[in-house]
């Protein structure tokens, strides 16, 4: 029963000094120069335009209390209270105590917000009551993930002899029958799951999750203009300091399901839509990007379709 638990716990904790080297989608958008924002339909930033989108789809006049769980620079946070109104509260959960501080710099001006240091997989459930919508954006591929393991060894009639993760993975696939491979390893994100079961089991109204998935396709129409690969499982990615890996999104539906949520899945081109110009035609066609701003773009809009999201609704608000 060999396997690797991925953790990038300790880096988060005691080594991480920039994010600068992780090119979230939000982060680029971030700066009203950015090059990405050239090629977007609407010159806004990942937080305007992710809450346009929610504005469409959920009660937004009913949501009083965010919690964002791994808010990296807080840029989201800081774009969704500019919109929002009706926002009485703000909850900032972060594991590492020195992006926490970071939020802090950058929501300086709002009142109302709660900053809380706090590895989300320790969390005390009975703490997740009263959040209308959680924001897990771009980090579930952070949490643990199990790699190499034989699916065979989960089915092991000796439980008592399984180690606790061994346990927490045979829990996840036999109680909300996940779909297995048919190879002879498999990597599993089990902490991703955790942390999805543990809001959906507080029954959070709202919730929504984006990451880097393994299963992510780009419409037929496009696949001559924006090649991504789609695996089975997740994949490793790695980066200063710490490895992390994509996200099998199916698995977290399976969870979300089983609590009864309805569900929206999408890749993050449903709301940051972009035109489809001579030029970025050229970008994408091209064998090899020209210069440092032609390659930005192209990882950009690769990354509109490699990155998934899931909006989980529960329509129990009062
Ligand atoms: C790649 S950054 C994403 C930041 C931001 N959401 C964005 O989209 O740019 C990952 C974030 O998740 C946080 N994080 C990672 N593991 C966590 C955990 N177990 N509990 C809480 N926060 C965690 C990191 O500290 C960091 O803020």
């Amino acid at each position: 029963m060999s396997y690797h638990l991925n953790s990038t716990r300790n880096y988060h904790l005691h080594r991480i000094e920039t994010l600068g080297w992780e090119l979230t989608v939000s982060n680029a958008l971030n700066p009203a120069g950015s090059p990405c924002r050239r090629i977007i339909k609407k010159n806004k930033s990942y937080g305007q335009l992710l809450y346009d989108y929610l504005d469409c789809l959920l009660p937004m006049l009913k949501i009083r209390h965010i919690l964002e769980i791994g808010g990296g620079y807080g840029y989201l946070m800081k774009d969704i209270l500019t919109c929002h109104d009706p926002v009485k509260k703000a909850t900032m959960l972060d594991i590492s105590p020195f992006l926490l501080e970071k939020q802090r710099e950058t929501l300086a001006g709002f009142a109302n917000v709660i900053y809380r240091c706090e590895d989300f997989l320790e969390t005390e459930p009975e703490t997740l009551a009263g959040f209308d919508l959680a924001i897990m954006n771009e980090n579930l591929g952070d949490f643990p993930t199990v790699t190499g393991i034989d699916p065979q060894s989960i089915f092991n009639p000796h439980r008592d002899k399984m180690d606790i993760i061994l346990k927490k993975m045979s829990h996840f696939i036999e109680k909300y029958d996940l779909a297995m491979p048919a190879s002879s390893f498999m990597n599993i994100n089990i902490g991703a799951m955790e942390a999805v079961e543990k809001l959906c089991a507080m029954s959070i109204p709202y919730i929504f999750l984006s990451e880097h998935s393994c299963e992510a396709a780009v419409p037929e129409k496009y696949k001559r203009l924006i090649r991504i690969s789609q695996l089975s499982q997740p994949e490793r990615i790695q980066l200063k300091g710490h490895d992390e890996y994509t996200m099998k999104f199916s698995h977290l539906e399976s969870i979300a399901r089983a609590f009864g949520y309805r569900i929206i899945r999408g890749p993050l081109a449903d709301f940051v839509e972009f035109q489809w110009t001579n030029r970025l035609r050229v970008i994408m066609m091209a064998p090899s990007a020209a210069n440092d701003e032609d390659e930005t773009i192209r990882q950009f809009i690769e990354d509109l379709y490699k990155y998934e999201y899931l909006l989980l609704m529960k329509e129990n608000m009062g």
